[in-house]
């Protein structure tokens, strides 16, 4: 099982969360008046309390995955080893905060009337009222908050804080940390927009690690560098965000030489060391089937190598071959096999930091 969630941070504490998370978010129309400007006082007073307050004890399992860039495997790290890790019995929390909702898709959800687009997180994130978990037990030991394209209005609404000077990090790991004191999650992943650089930041204010997947082309780099510069900022509100490794997504586990380049043009992309992964996740076209079934990989690969070729064709349909699905699950499994352990290891030298 699962070693404790809430292992000791640099912070360590169990001062929980006072008063209202996001008490004096601005309405619009308030925005330069007197009444405005006393909001916003307000508002940053009863911020910078919430930032003591704030118990990351409570968030030290909480794991960012991000890339500036699109389409390098960020949702299908996030599904792949939320569902993973549940089945090996920890217990997961799954916070989508993209307006695409692909984690919809990977979960098989999309579409089917059950999301809610990220309206409630929205809603609590702006009310500052708790917030819910919107789909329970969409697998065995994994919980869902929706995200959507009701996210945009909550970036629209960052954008203008931002601008204000006050800052966004702290608005979802207030409520994110209330939760988690009153759950028994040993996990949760946030899946991350690869735009909206405040959706961005609300995420890395709330997370302990940071995962970054990346391909090996130009373009994903660069994205690197720019959720590396994400990193600094959050880090000024923040302390405890770490990167705990580069993934290396869509890329043969052969390529040796490749590897070493690329693991070379991520070092000097995130300006110092980037401890990567040792296992990487290989091209494969199962992963787009899977996603198109709305079944996670290991899913997918389970049901091809259980299904006998003669009840497809008893049922009329063309009998296929298990194909890649195995090997890319094979690929999650060790990968996530290795991201867990290196959670556990380095939790396991800060709590001895702590007591030595
Ligand atoms: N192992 C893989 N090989 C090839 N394509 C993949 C693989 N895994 C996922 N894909 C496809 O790549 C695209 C981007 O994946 P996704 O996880 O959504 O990335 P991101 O969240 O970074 O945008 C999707 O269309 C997905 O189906
Ligand atoms: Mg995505």
């Amino acid at each position: 099982m699962p070693t404790c969630p809430h292992a000791a941070t640099s912070e360590g504490g169990t001062a929980g969360i006072n008063g209202n998370p996001q008490a004096g978010w601005l309405p619009a129309e308030q925005e330069g008046s007197a009444q405005g400007q006393r909001a916003y006082q307000e508002t940053w007073t009863s911020t910078e309390i919430i930032r003591i307050m704030l118990d990351r004890g409570v968030l030290s399992r909480v794991v960012a995955i991000a890339n500036g860039k699109g389409g390098v495997g960020k949702t299908s790290l996030a599904t792949t080893l939320s569902g993973l890790a549940a089945a090996a019995g920890y217990r997961i929390l799954l916070i989508d905060l993209d307006p695409q909702g692909n984690v919809g898709e990977d979960l098989g959800y999309t579409g089917s009337g059950t999301g809610d687009d990220g309206a409630g997180l929205v809603t609590a994130l702006v009310a500052g009222s708790p917030i819910a978990v919107t789909l329970p037990g969409i697998r065995e030991n994994v919980d869902v908050i929706c995200g959507g394209e009701r996210l945009d209005d909550l970036a629209g609404l960052l954008l203008s804080r931002h601008r204000r000077g006050v800052p966004v990090t702290d608005i979802l790991a207030a409520p994110l940390a209330d939760l988690l004191d009153r759950s028994d999650y040993d996990l949760v992943i946030l899946d991350c927009p690869p735009g909206e650089p405040n959706l961005q930041l609300l995420a890395l204010g709330a997370a302990r690690w940071l995962i970054v997947p990346t391909r090996g082309d130009a373009a994903s780099l660069k994205g690197m560098t720019r959720i590396a510069q994400r990193l600094v900022e959050a880090r000024n509100h923040n302390p405890d965000l770490e990167l705990l490794g580069v993934v290396l997504f869509d890329i043969a586990s052969s390529a040796t030489r490749v590897k070493r380049e690329i693991s070379a043009e991520i070092t000097r992309a995130l300006g110092g060391i980037a401890p990567l992964f040792e296992n990487t996740v290989r091209h494969s076209i199962a992963a787009t089937d899977s996603r198109r079934r709305g079944l996670l990989i290991h899913e997918h690969a389970a049901q091809m190598e259980g299904e006998p070729f003669w009840q497809a064709l008893r049922e009329g349909r063309r009998p296929t071959s298990p194909g890649s699905a195995p090997a890319l699950a094979a690929d999650y499994a060790a990968l996530a096999h290795e991201i867990l352990t290196r959670i556990n290891s380095l939790e396991a030298a800060t709590a001895e930091d702590v007591l030595a």
